[in-house]
């Protein structure tokens, strides 16, 4: 029998403690401790991992004797995902996929897959196997080689996968795994910690890649403790907008590639479909209505993407005046509107002020700055419409100042690709733009100012 003592670990920081604390000594985080079981078994387990994913060596050795040869990638026959995770799938790699209820999590999971071109196994703590193939039925796919289990216990799991002999294991969620080593409930901190720590030796030992699904919590934390995502090797986020069809596969963390890639994709009555051209969805193209929009780009990942910004600013009714916003962070559009009023001085302090981003995506780019200005100024002025074929780009300052954004060429051909014919942006970027060929009117201006002119 496996000796075990109780130790309590901060949600947020790891940190360990032997008794129950309110705050954090290491963090400061209040009401982070969580009850958790260790068990003598599987820490001398956990130190026995070195050993088996360095061929059983202990002693050092020169960096040049390293026999480093780059295992293939497994393709997913997803272009998208297969981007997101760095170029496909790396054969022993656990990767974690997080993201709010009903996103679509199993849909692009089970949907991966069906489409895979090796042996998978699909294992399913929350639905029934029948459950899981009316899900696939609704898909479009070829001849499959997936193989479905609907169980919770690891090592069952583990014990089916010796019968199969498969290259890919999803679980579908990490939240409703149990490990038979300890006795905490299914979705506690210590059970997410066992059995990613399981499926994380697994996946090393045996070079087999593995997916997990992970819930999110309302704070938009993923659930569970963060060593979580210590344990993985790649971290994935899919959000969106349960309203809009539009499904963003961002990476966060990725060993194996770059991070902050990205993958769009559009939620259809049969399953996912990849967006190859992200921009065409964002831009309404509706010639006529133009008051208070205007086009920004926008950097997602390493792509640059075209925005449509809408604004209304309105004469406000009560003593505080109304500001809110769609896809922009809040406090940014607070900001904007104090420059706006100081800089251009213009009234619009005591005003109702709405801000929309098409699309239903969320940015967080402060080169969309320029465009929310500009879209404000569209707005506050009767019948002053800014031109469609206009882009802004920039940042801006406290003091009304454009500043430059990152990857500007990017933008301004992307640009260009749309038929857009203005390209307003900081004009410290004269440098960087001074060999662009291409058929775009660039405006420098290096203050809020200069957009009424
Ligand atoms: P799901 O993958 O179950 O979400 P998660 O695993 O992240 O909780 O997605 C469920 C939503 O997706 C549900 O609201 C219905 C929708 N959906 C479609 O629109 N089309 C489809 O083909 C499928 C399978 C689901
Ligand atoms: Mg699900």
């Amino acid at each position: 029998m496996a000796k075990s003592r109780t130790i309590y670990i901060c949600e947020a920081c790891s940190y360990e403690s032997a008794k129950w604390m309110g705050k954090c000594p290491s963090c400061k985080a209040w009401n982070t401790f969580q009850e958790t079981q260790i068990h003598k078994s599987d820490t001398e387990s956990n130190h026995g991992l070195a050993q088996l994913t360095d061929q059983g060596r202990n002693s050092a050795v020169h960096i040049d004797e390293v026999n480093a040869q780059e295992l293939p990638r497994l393709s997913s026959k997803d272009e998208e995902f297969d981007r997101v995770v760095g170029g496909g799938i790396m054969p022993g790699s656990i990767t974690l996929i997080g993201g709010e209820p009903g996103i679509g999590k199993s849909t692009l999971l089970l949907q991966i897959a069906l489409s895979f071109p090796r042996k998978v196994l699909y294992v399913s703590g929350e639905e029934s196997l029948v459950q899981i193939k009316g899900r696939a039925d609704r898909m479009i796919y070829d001849a499959t080689q997936c193989m479905l289990l609907a169980e919770t216990n690891t090592s069952k799991i583990f014990h089916e996968i010796k019968k199969q002999k498969i290259e890919l294991l999803v679980i579908d969620s990490i939240q409703t795994m149990q490990s038979p080593t300890i006795d905490a409930l299914p979705g506690s901190m210590s059970q997410i910690r066992e059995c990613a720590g399981e499926f994380q030796r697994f996946a090393k030992q045996h070079g087999i890649a593995v997916i997990l699904i992970g819930h999110i919590t309302k704070d938009g934390q993923l659930a569970g403790p963060k060593v979580l995502e210590h344990i993985v090797d790649t971290v994935l986020q899919f959000e969106g907008d349960q309203h809009h069809t539009h499904r963003i596969l961002r990476s966060q963390k990725n060993r194996f590639g770059p991070a902050a890639e990205l993958g769009i994709y559009e939620m259809q009555s049969n399953g996912l479909s990849a967006v190859i051209d992200p921009t065409s969805i964002m831009l309404s193209n509706q010639e006529g209505q133009r008051e208070g929009v205007s086009t920004g780009c926008i950097l997602e990942g390493i792509r640059p993407l075209l925005i449509e910004t809408q604004s209304l600013v309105t004469p406000s009714y009560y003593g505080t005046p109304q500001r809110s916003s769609t896809g922009f962070d809040n406090r940014r559009l607070h900001m904007l509107i104090a420059v706006f009023e100081k800089r251009i001085q213009f009234p619009i302090g005591a005003k109702d002020v709405f801000l929309n981003i098409a699309g239903g995506i969320k940015v967080t780019d402060p080169g969309a700055d320029l465009a929310v200005m500009a879209s404000f100024l569209s707005s506050c002025i009767d019948s002053f419409t800014m031109p469609t074929k206009a882009v802004f780009c920039g940042e801006i300052g406290l003091s009304g100042e454009i500043r430059p954004v990152s990857r500007i060429l990017q933008r301004v051909t992307e640009a260009e690709k749309r038929g857009m014919t203005t390209f307003i942006t900081s004009n410290q970027h004269k440098k960087a733009l001074k060999d662009y060929k291409g058929g775009l009117k660039i405006e420098l201006i290096s203050h809020v100012r200069q957009l009424i002119d």
